[in-house]
């Protein structure tokens, strides 16, 4: 299976940095293929714990070659301050490549997506702060600067003077803050010009080259299906493709050479920012799950919020992405309660459905149908063996395996690189 894509099924935080890293012990090549630092990856090596925003979980992996793809979003102070961390931490970023068509997250939209937050309200998306959207809306809107721009100062600072005269303008009139001095800015860029030079790559090229020549390549998703920008629970999602498709765009890669697609799920559900979120459980089980899962934002600390397995979405990500896998995470923390509720169809307006709903408002509405499965109380997270689960957490394990029409290969009941369970092999 020489090209594999790892995407999130629910709103986030599924364990992909795990999975990635994982799968990374034998792949030549990791690609980001979209997001930026909003994406918070956990990876835990020997107890050892790293977190990653921009750079891809392979990094971990001597031999190597981690890239960042075009469809990714880079904020330059970030990147390089990562890389810094890493290599304090002993690991070596040497391989890094990047693409020339990446786009560059400029000071000022981060400034502008905080901005926007606070003028927004109660209406506010709930987003990381870090300038994703604006930073997508510019590249969408043709005004975004690329990480090409730095080779040619000219260019650069032309770029973003044209975009900052419609910002400031939105700055100093609409959300009375003072105007941002394009030369500053343009200065801070290329500041970075000569550290960036020699990982930068034509990330097309160098990845359809790696597959003619045999080569395996992951391809990582930042955030998930349900924060998709076309296929999530719009507007409340990041500005990107996180799906399968993104691969494509994102890298420079064809469908046609995409050999499978997993997708990680956590045997419950989580979500960070603001929207709909059918299985949320606001009382005590809620904040167990939370305790129990460590369910805190990677990137910015916030709790996320918790609920039951929602099966609907699980099945929906399967088909928006053509899975061909799905990984589970943190069936052990699901360890100790009585009977797990399943969300497996929805309520709309008294009409049952077991798809997502047509729109946003109907699934504002939804009210999920659950099955109760029993529960199990024995400490599952020393077990390597499928047939070595407590019965009833096989039982779960196969009835969303059932649910989401598509079979569950990978199972983690802990944190760390050896709490797995495969079932089938994901490169086999
Ligand atoms: P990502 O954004 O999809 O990479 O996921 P995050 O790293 O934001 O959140 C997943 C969290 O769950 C991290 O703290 C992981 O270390 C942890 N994790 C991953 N898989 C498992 C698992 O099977 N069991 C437990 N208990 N923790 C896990
Ligand atoms: P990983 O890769 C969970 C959410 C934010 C907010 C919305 C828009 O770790 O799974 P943005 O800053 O992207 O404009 O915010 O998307 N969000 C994530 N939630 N995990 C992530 O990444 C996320 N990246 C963005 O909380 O609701
Ligand atoms: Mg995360």
């Amino acid at each position: 299976m020489p090209a594999v894509v790892v995407v999130g099924t629910q709103w986030g935080d599924e364990g992909k940095g795990k999975a990635t890293d994982q799968l990374g012990q034998s792949v030549d090549y990791v690609v980001k293929f979209n997001g930026g630092n909003n994406a918070g990856h956990t990876v835990v090596i020997d107890g050892e714990k790293f977190a990653f925003h921009l750079l891809p979980a392979g990094v971990l992996t001597p031999g190597v070659v981690p890239v960042i793809g075009n469809g990714v979003v880079v904020d330059l102070e970030v990147l390089f301050k990562e890389i810094e961390e890493i290599e304090s931490r002993g690991k070596d970023t040497s391989n890094l490549r990047i693409s020339a068509n990446a786009h560059i997250i400029p000071s000022y939209n981060r400034t502008l997506d905080r901005t926007t937050e606070r003028f927004l309200g109660s209406r506010q998306i709930g987003t990381t702060g870090r300038g994703i959207g604006p930073t997508y809306a510019d590249k969408m809107n043709r005004v975004g600067i690329r990480i090409q721009d730095l080779f040619d100062e000219s260019i650069l600072r032309q770029k973003v003077r044209s975009a900052l005269d419609q910002k400031n303008g939105l700055f100093l009139k609409i959300f009375n803050r003072p105007a941002i001095d394009p030369e500053a800015v343009a200065d801070e860029l290329l500041s970075y010009t000569e550290r960036v030079r020699p990982m930068v790559v034509d990330c097309s090229l160098l990845i359809n080259d790696a597959l003619d020549a045999g080569k395996t390549v992951l391809f990582e998703a930042g955030q998930a299906t349900m924060l998709d920008i076309d296929h999530g629970t719009y507007p409340f999602v990041t500005s990107s493709n996180p799906t399968a498709g993104g691969a494509c765009t994102g890298t420079g890669v064809g469908p046609t050479r995409i050999d499978s697609v997993v997708g990680v799920v956590k045997a419950y559900t989580t979500r960070v920012g603001e929207g709909p979120f059918p299985t949320e459980l606001t009382d005590s089980i809620g904040e167990r799950l939370r305790d129990e899962g460590g369910e805190y934002g990677v990137t910015t600390g916030r709790p996320r919020r918790c609920g039951w397995h929602d099966a609907v979405v699980t099945r929906y990500a399967a088909r928006v992405n053509g899975l061909t896998d799905l990984v589970m995470t943190k069936l052990d923390v699901l360890t100790g309660h009585a009977t797990i509720p399943v969300c497996v169809a929805y309520e709309v307006d008294g009409r049952r459905t077991e798809d997502m709903p047509l729109t946003q408002s109907d699934l504002h509405h939804a009210v999920p149908v659950y099955e109760e499965l029993p529960g199990w109380s024995q400490d599952i997270t020393g077990v390597r063996d499928f047939a070595d689960l407590p019965r009833a957490a096989q039982d779960y394990v196969l009835r969303i395996e059932e649910l989401a029409r598509c079979r569950v290969s990978v199972i983690g009941v802990g944190a760390g690189r050896e709490a797995t369970i495969t079932r089938h092999p994901l490169l086999g």
